[in-house]
């Protein structure tokens, strides 16, 4: 016989973690979907299913086929990604990455299991917002925008659900900062996350639609204070960000550079670009001029070759290539530079090597994977126009 079963996207740390455990001890079996596994000799390996999943890379047949599983009666979403800092020091590829994780692809994931929340089988259902989905939050602006998104979603589907005479709920758990967790740098602490995680759990069960911790106590009277004069709460919230030295204003991206002809585009440019967009936040890529390869006319044009890299989803940025790699670095100032693993030890890479040096930029070599390549393709093309 099955057990019953609960998916936890975001699992292996935090307060999923501590959800995950707290439901193992419910006689759940775990689904756990995270980017990395949960540590080992935490949770009850017997018991859990690993998935891999990237919420910015949306992976919607994993979620499709837990949606169909029908042992599966709970779905909790804890991964979510933020941070305190002034809205001028957050890349562009920041404001994708936070709005992707912690409300795209959340409420993707909700639109999935719908048919199951809509049901008339019992189905719990929740998801980490975040006291600051609920006010302004100075210093906090994106990561306020899309926590705004998930708990304003939240509201409002419950209403649909109730309307349409379903007993299932999301819980919307909309903390201020806890502690035991890896938000703000920290470690896994699972003393300090339990008490919550217990919480969670039982609002889970109850088919409640918000849990705010301390309201009663604290978040009653914020609220209240937010909303009597949010001009007013909003300055006062922003000094004491300031004061309170979480403030963390330093670069997070890590920009990603490589440059390429890529003619005749094949599966293993992109694979290429795949694996280098794993490595970084935001990709940028050059592309050479038609001759500029081994000295040879490319078959597309330039044009067309930025076009085509362009459309594919690993690349955020396309540009003309330079001469040099270190000279699109004077443009881009990216943090790592992609390049096959046969560059390594060449004339030219150990000049960047000893560039790159004293400017934190990491030269990634790439071996080449087994697959079609341009030199390959050109040869066939060749060969069959001299039939
Ligand atoms: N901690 C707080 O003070 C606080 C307060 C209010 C609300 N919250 C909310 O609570 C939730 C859980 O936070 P936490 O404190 O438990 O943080 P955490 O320890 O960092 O856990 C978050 C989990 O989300 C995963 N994750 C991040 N980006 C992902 C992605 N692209 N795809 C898949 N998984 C991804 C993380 O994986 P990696 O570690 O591999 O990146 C991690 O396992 C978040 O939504 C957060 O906004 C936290």
């Amino acid at each position: 016989m099955c057990n019953k079963k609960a998916v936890i996207i975001g699992g292996s740390n935090g307060i999923g973690l501590a959800i995950s455990k707290k439901l193992l001890d419910c006689g759940y079996d775990l689904e756990i979907c995270d980017r990395i596994p949960p540590e080992e000799g935490i949770l009850e390996e017997t018991k859990v299913t690993y998935h891999f999943c990237d919420l910015m890379d949306f992976d919607e047949d994993l979620y499709q086929k837990l949606a169909q599983n029908q042992d599966v009666e709970l779905l909790m979403v804890t991964a979510g990604i933020g941070r305190i800092a002034d809205f001028q020091y957050h890349h562009i590829a920041e404001i994708d990455k936070m709005l992707t994780v912690d409300a795209v692809s959340t409420i993707k994931i909700f639109r999935i299991f719908y048919e199951r929340i809509l049901g008339k089988k019992d189905f719990y259902a929740g998801v980490m917002g975040s006291i600051s989905g609920w006010m302004s939050s100075p210093s906090a602006s994106v990561y306020a925008a899309a926590k705004a998104a998930t708990v304003r979603f939240v509201e409002s589907v419950n209403i649909e659900l109730e309307a349409y005479g379903s007993a299932n709920r999301i819980l919307d758990v909309s903390p201020a900062s806890f502690k035991g967790s890896r938000f703000y740098g920290g470690k896994n602490d699972l003393t300090e996350t339990e008490s919550l995680a217990r919480d969670i759990v039982r609002h889970l069960f109850a088919r409640d639609v918000r849990f705010i911790p301390n309201y009663e106590e604290t978040f009653k009277g914020v609220l209240e204070r937010y909303h009597n004069d949010p001009h007013e709460y909003g300055l006062h919230s922003y000094q004491y960000k300031k004061e309170s030295g979480r403030l963390d204003n330093t670069k997070r991206v890590k920009i990603g550079y490589l440059s390429g002809t890529f003619d005749l585009f094949h599966v293993g440019h992109l694979n290429l670009l795949k694996r280098a967009k794993e490595q970084c936040d935001y990709l940028i890529v050059g592309v050479h001029g038609s001759g500029a390869w081994k000295g040879k006319e490319t078959f597309i044009p330039l044009e067309e070759r930025k076009a085509i890299v362009g459309a594919c989803k690993y690349v955020d940025k396309v540009v003309d290539s330079c001469k040099e790699d270190s000279d699109a670095w004077a443009l881009w100032h990216y943090d790592r530079l992609f390049v096959g693993s046969d560059y390594k030890g060449t004339e030219r890479f150990d000049r960047y090597e000893e560039y790159f040096k004293d400017k934190g930029v990491d030269i990634v070599y790439f071996p080449y994977t087994k697959s079609t390549s341009s030199t390959q393709i050109r040869k066939k093309i060749t060969e069959n126009a001299a039939r």
